[in-house]
Formats: structure tokens, sequence, C-alpha cells
């Protein structure tokens, strides 16, 4: 049986997209080829790369506004030092907003290329909200902030206005709400959360922001030799970036980044309500900053634990237990988690408090 699959990352994608990419790898385009043995110099795949491409500004309504593609390696880890080696110039600075682990972990590389300001941190009440009323300095080559943090279960709901190139990590909630984002000069995502299976990051950069630094790159990590050569450098991701296809595709279908942030607010809404109604529970979070991607809430009493692990396991879910740093459980209701299987959880917090 299918299980109701709350993992963090990577984690469940559509129905569909395991079905399509399991046929494609047994034939693709019925060429009687797998999509694990063709050369990604080929012309099927040069066409998903193409499409791919295309489609992700498509649903982010970024066409003919500046904006380049591009499917690398290496995770969104590998973003943290690209950004920096690709954007604070040589004697330059660049400025942070510390809003949890991935985001320290990109502020601690950045640290290597040069004065990395740190304009607000939430660590010390162990990153349950999101810092808000600093100052971002004007003169920095660049500000770096994480849409979602993913383990503490947090969400920027806005954005600083700010007149220097405006970078984000949107590994998390990327593909999941409407947001202007042509305010974004530098977007990048792990895609295995909202956009496929793990392997492929997803980098859009816009192209006028590129090339001011004074430093020499080496040229895997430089955003316009990517870009020179269409994301085909070195050998891409190619399954990655196939199921990476046919989940866009599947979003597409559905209406777009609209239609999906609909279901995931009522997924949302579900879950935090049944949280703050029953008094079992307590969320994690500073209400104001929750996240609609990642939920993040805790038992009142710890005794209850191995009941309530017990029940939610014998009712099919799966990834539920929340990460060390903040212990407790953490729902993690990506685009392709249907909201059946948030109505399953709260059934069994509900059974559970007319158990106790
Ligand atoms: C917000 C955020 N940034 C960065 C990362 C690191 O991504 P990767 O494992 O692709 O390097 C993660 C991983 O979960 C994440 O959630």
């Amino acid at each position: 049986m299918k299980k109701h699959n709350y993992s963090a990352g990577p984690c469940i994608l559509p129905q569909e997209v395991f079905e399509k990419s399991a046929q494609a790898i047994l034939d693709f385009n019925n060429s009687g080829l797998s999509i694990l043995e063709i050369s990604h110099r080929s012309k099927d795949f040069v066409a998903v790369m193409e499409e791919a491409r295309a489609l992700v500004l498509e649903l982010l309504n970024l066409e003919g506004k500046g904006y380049e593609v591009l499917f690398l390696g290496g995770g969104a880890s590998l973003e943290f030092l690209m950004v920096p080696f690709n954007l604070m110039k040589v004697d330059g600075k660049a400025a942070y907003l510390d809003t949890g682990t991935w985001a320290s972990g990109a502020i601690k590389e950045a640290k290597h290329f040069g004065e990395t300001v740190v304009v607000a941190s939430s660590k010390p009440e162990n990153y349950n909200h999101i810092p808000k009323g600093f100052t971002i300095p004007s003169d920095a080559d660049y500000f770096h902030c994480t849409s979602n943090n993913t383990i503490f279960g947090t969400q920027m709901k806005s954005f600083p206005e700010v007149n220097i190139p405006l970078v984000c990590d949107m590994s998390s909630d990327i593909f999941s709400r409407v947001l202007d984002f042509s305010k974004f000069d530098l977007i990048y995502a792990g895609a295995q959360k909202n956009m496929g299976p793990a392997g492929a990051t997803l980098v859009v950069v816009k192209k006028e922001i590129l090339g001011k630094t004074g430093r020499t790159i080496p040229n895997m990590l430089d955003y316009q030799q990517h870009i020179d050569k269409e994301s085909m450098y070195n050998t891409p991701p190619v399954f990655p970036i196939y199921a990476s296809l046919l989940t866009l595709q599947w979003l597409k279908n559905l209406g777009g980044i609209a239609a999906i942030e609909k279901i995931n607010e009522a997924k949302a809404n579900l879950l935090y309500t049944e949280i703050d109604r029953n008094p079992l529970f307590k969320g994690a979070a500073v209400k104001e900053d929750r996240s609609n991607m990642n939920v993040t809430f805790l038992l009142n009493d710890e005794a209850h634990q191995e009941k309530f692990d017990a029940m939610w396991k014998a009712a099919g879910i799966s990834g539920l237990p929340g990460h060390r740093s903040v212990g407790g459980y953490r729902a993690s209701m990506y685009n392709a988690l249907p909201i059946e299987s948030v109505q399953v959880l709260v059934d069994v917090m509900q059974e559970l408090e007319n158990k106790i």
C-alpha cells in the first residue's frame, strides 16, 4: 500500500511522475533505449532540457525578463559557495539573513570569500521565527535569504525591498506559492522537494548580475560557463532532469503555481487548525511565520509519544519524526502530498485525544 509520505526530502512526487519515469527507464520515447543509457547530447534529451528550462521560466512568470535557467549538480549546498564566487566582488561584502541551519551553512561558505554581514539571526530562539526590522547595507554586493526553513518550519511571508541583487535559497518551497519572482536576481533550489528526485539543482539567474566580481572562477563553478553551454557544460544529471520535467508538466496541467498554492493553503490550514485545537499538541514555530511546506509540532506531554507513534505508523504514515534540532514531529507537505494524507494525520491526532 502506498504510504502517506511526509518525508522532508527526497520526498513524495506525483504518482504519474513515478509511472512515467518508470516507463522511461524501460523505454524512453519508444526509442528502444532507456533514459539511463542515452547521451545527454541526443536529440531526445536536448529536447527534455530545452522544455524543462522553458517551463521553469513559464511557471515562475519570468519569460523574456533576462533570466537563465540551469540544472546543475552538487545540490543546493554547492550553491552556498557558487553564489559568493559569482557575485561577491574581490574586497566586496555580502549580506545574509540567518534563519536556520541551511542559511547558516550558506553564511559559512560566504565567509571564505569576503566580509559577510549577518543582518539578523533567530538562532538564540532556536530559529522559531523569521527576524524582522533589520537593515541591509546598501553597499553589499547582494542580499541572501532562505525562503523556507525546512528544519524549523518557518517561511518568509514577505521579502525586503533592496537595491542590490536579491538571492534566495528556495529549496523547500519553490513552485509552491505565488510570488513576484522578478524581484529576485538569483533563485536556487535542490530538486528533491517540489521539483523532482535528488541529483539536480535548479538555478534561475538574471544574466545582468554576472561578470562583475573581478574574480577568476573555475569553469565548473562559473554560472556564465553553464549559461554559455545551455546547462550542458558537463554531463548533466539526465534522469533527475527528466523526472523534474515530468513534475513541472504535472504542475502546469494542474493550473500552475496559483492552483497548487490554493491546495497547499488548504492542507496547511487543516493541519495547523488541528494543532491549535487539540490540547495534546503545540506548534514549534511562531504563528505568523509558520511554513505551509514543513509543519513542525510537538506533544505537550512526551509520555504520549509511544502511543502516538504507533498510531500514525499503523495509519500508513511515513517520515513524520522531527529533525533532531527541534524534536517532536515535522509534517512536510510538499506539492505532491494529497490533502487526503493530511486528513489521515489529523484523524490520528483526534483519535489520540479521544483515547487519552
Ligand atoms: C532550504 C534548504 N537549503 C539547502 C539544502 C541543502 O540541499 P542539498 O542537500 O541539495 O545540498 C536543504 C536540504 O534540505 C534545504 O532544505
